[in-house]
């Protein structure tokens, strides 16, 4: 299939490149970037540089590229820290999830592309009420902390328009990133104990290898069907059980405690919602209808080994 991936050169796309490839997919590869053109080349794509908010110029790159699928990999999340201006970090990725979105899908509805695959994400986005896991039948949180509310509204926006494109839109909800490329800045805030556990910890997070995320999004290029799937690892776990195993695998000092109102203070609303009151999500239909498995179908293996690495070490699964 000729795929076209736009934001290929962050850490998601320099996993699909090569999966993409190995499956005899060929693929154009942007980058805003001259010099990770040379990168992409390397993984097997033929790059393009082009900004994704720049709609001439996505339109004309997607239309040189007649690819029969698009993958929206556009993000703009490296370096970003501070949970307390949540919406201030994600504000360019917001972009990109609205306007970048609408630009691609015009440029692929223009080129007779018949499949999207846009990147979502699964955690805080999910009802903060009821059950520990949740499915893409629950609903997102009707009333995030103030600071997520532009943040949610782009995804929301991406969720809606993407399966609703006249062509197999598919939204893959990623769950929370780690292996190589994905987790130094986290490994990096465990190493000097700036993040703490808030509270009993009780916030559920959803793992994802950037590996498994990559093999999904081919699943999804080959099964998928209109519509929103979690992708996620087996276990969605509680911030109290997976940080201090994090600390230890990476023979860092556990984490510190905190009660919830110096959390506040330190954190602000957002840190303690992801720290005490986040729901996890369930990957059931993704196996189900993609026909994936991850290989690391858990985080206490995937920080154990897969940190740095993206396969499991033979008989480590
Ligand atoms: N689900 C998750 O947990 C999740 C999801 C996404 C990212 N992350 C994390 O965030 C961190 C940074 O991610 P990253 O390395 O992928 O970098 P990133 O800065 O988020 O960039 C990702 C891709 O988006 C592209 N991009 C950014 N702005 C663009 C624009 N205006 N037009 C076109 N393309 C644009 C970048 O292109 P250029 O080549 O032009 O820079 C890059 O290819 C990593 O730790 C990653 O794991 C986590």
């Amino acid at each position: 299939m000729r795929v076209f991936v736009a934001g290929a050169a962050g850490a998601i796309g320099q996993q699909l490149l090569p999966q993409l490839v190995a499956q005899g997919h060929q693929v154009t590869a942007s980058t805003r970037s001259p010099a990770k053109a040379a990168r992409l080349r390397e993984l097997g794509a033929e790059p393009v540089v082009v900004d994704g908010l720049d709609a001439m110029a996505v339109g004309e790159a997607v239309a040189r590229a007649e690819p029969e699928a698009v993958v929206h990999q556009m993000t703009s999340l490296a370096g970003g820290s501070g949970l307390r201006h949540f919406d201030r970090m994600f504000a360019v990725t917001n972009q990109l999830r609205t306007q970048g979105t609408d630009h691609l899908l015009a440029a692929a509805a223009a080129a007779g592309a018949r499949r999207f695959i846009a990147q979502s994400y699964t955690g805080w986005p999910n009802i903060r009420e009821g059950g520990p896991v949740k499915t893409e039948d629950d609903p997102l949180d009707p009333d995030p902390p103030a600071a997520q509310r532009q943040s949610l509204a782009a995804i929301r926006y991406l969720e809606r328009v993407v399966p609703a494109a006249p062509m197999q839109g598919i939204v893959l909800r990623y769950g929370s990133f780690y292996g190589p490329g994905a987790s130094e800045a986290l490994v990096g805030l465990v190493r000097k104990r700036r993040l703490p556990v808030i509270g009993e910890g009780a916030g559920i997070w959803s793992f994802l290898h950037i590996r498994d995320a990559a093999a999904a999004t081919v699943a999804a290029l080959e099964h998928g069907r209109a519509g929103v799937y979690n992708v996620v690892d087996d276990e969605p776990a509680r911030v109290a059980e997976w940080l201090p195993f994090l600390a230890q695998a990476v023979g860092a000092p556990p984490p510190r405690r905190m009660p919830v109102w110096l959390g506040r203070l330190a954190a602000g609303e957002v840190g303690v919602s992801v720290m005490t009151q986040i729901r996890g999500s369930s990957n059931a239909r993704a196996k189900q209808e993609l026909g994936w498995q991850p290989a690391w179908p858990s985080w206490r293996q995937g920080f154990a080994g897969g940190l740095a690495a993206a396969e499991p070490a033979r008989g480590a699964a």
